[in-house]
């Protein structure tokens, strides 16, 4: 069991070929109303599509075993179950001998001698089916304050959104299976999965996310600064390999001239002239939306055929991965992005920030 949060604990457990995958959300006020509606949809988001996604299907519904009592919460954790249905571990036995370059296979068989490879065990993406299931609770309460995470997929296999993009256009994303903004982005995006996925190959990208609504002064500092805990919460997403916000590298070859976000009063309102810093300064929120971008490797699990070694042998040897994987892990990051953001944003606002 795997646990993040200081007040609002998500605690996430289960492996990609055993019976479920779940989650424990502790810490949600009782009598909190929550739209299970609203929960499978977000579940939608993450599901695989067409041929953009793996092959493997699973209905993904989630089973509130305890408590939520009449559509509210209790007070007491909330315990979510989504069973396992469509299993298939024959392909992954090879790797005991051959573990794949890029996953987890190699540390893990080292480290756990009972590790169990079947779809991954505990490494697989399938695991954050619970995190999207307890960020959608999360999300539901941010918005009691009038606050929203949105995310949509920047760039996928090379092909990149270079136009400046907000909270609507996440959310127009929703409409599209690879998570772009405009339907011209989508088909492109989809392309660049479909061909690395003809060839047996896979392609990453990176998730935009904008969370609005903000005060001036939201978020801890220092080592809970709300960058430092989004961040950490990013790299705690399979395949994350960067996180950076507002300008971010760019950051790097620019003056302070430049990257300064200035202040102005806006119908009385103090807001920011820009947004180069990602709308965090001093660990807090200065009133612009806070917009940070997460890198997404290329799917290790890939056909074309890699260099590994032999463990029973102890020879190199080479290694093709057969068997059903998502060729581009960011169209169903995204959902996972939105959620681990609702559920920092949510415990920082439990912890008084
Ligand atoms: C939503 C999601 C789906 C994923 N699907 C796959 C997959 O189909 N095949 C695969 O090899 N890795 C997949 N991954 C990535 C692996 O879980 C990840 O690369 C592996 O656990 C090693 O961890 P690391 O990349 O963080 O080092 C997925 C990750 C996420 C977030």
């Amino acid at each position: 069991m795997f646990t993040t949060g200081e007040k609002l604990r998500f605690t996430l457990f289960g492996k990609s070929h055993g019976p479920c995958v779940g989650g424990i959300l502790d810490g949600m006020p009782g009598g909190f109303p929550v739209d299970t509606g609203m929960v499978a949809e977000e579940m939608r988001l993450r599901k695989p599509v067409g041929r953009i996604g793996t092959p493997r299907r699973e209905a993904d519904e989630v089973r509130f075993e305890q408590g939520i009592t009449d559509g509210r919460t209790d007070g007491s954790p909330i315990l979510m179950i989504i069973e396992n249905g469509n299993t298939d571990g024959s392909k992954y036995m090879k790797f005991y001998d051959t573990p794949r370059p890029g996953h987890a296979d190699l540390p893990a068989l080292l480290k756990f001698p009972d590790h169990d490879l079947r779809g991954s065990g505990q490494f697989s993406g399938r695991l954050t089916a619970a995190i999207v299931a307890a960020g959608a609770i999360a999300k539901q309460y941010i918005g009691t304050f009038g606050i929203s995470v949105d995310a949509f997929s920047r760039s996928i296999g090379g092909i990149a959104d270079t136009e400046p993009r907000d909270m609507s256009w996440a959310r127009a994303s929703r409409s599209n299976a690879t998570r772009a903004c405009t339907p011209e982005l989508d088909d492109a995006m989809r392309r660049a999965i479909e061909d690395a996925g003809s060839d047996g190959d896979s392609v990453g990208g990176t998730v935009e996310c904008v969370v609005s609504g903000l005060p001036i002064g939201f978020g801890g500092i220092w080592f809970e600064a709300l960058d430092a805990e989004l961040a950490k919460a990013m790299f705690g997403i399979p395949a994350c390999k960067g996180v950076e916000f507002g300008d971010g590298f760019a950051l790097a070859s620019m003056r302070g001239s430049q990257s300064n976000d200035g202040y102005r009063f806006e119908d009385g309102r103090i807001v920011t002239r820009s947004n180069h810093l990602g709308g965090i300064v001093g660990g807090m929120c200065d009133g612009a939306p806070v917009i940070f971008r997460t890198v997404f490797k290329p799917t290790p699990s890939i056909a074309v055929e890699q260099d590994t070694i032999n463990l029973s042998t102890e020879r190199d040897d080479t290694v093709s991965v057969e068997g059903r994987h998502d060729p581009c892990i960011v169209p169903r990051a995204v959902a996972v992005v939105e959620a681990m953001a609702a559920l920092t944003v949510a415990d920082q606002i439990m912890r008084g920030y």
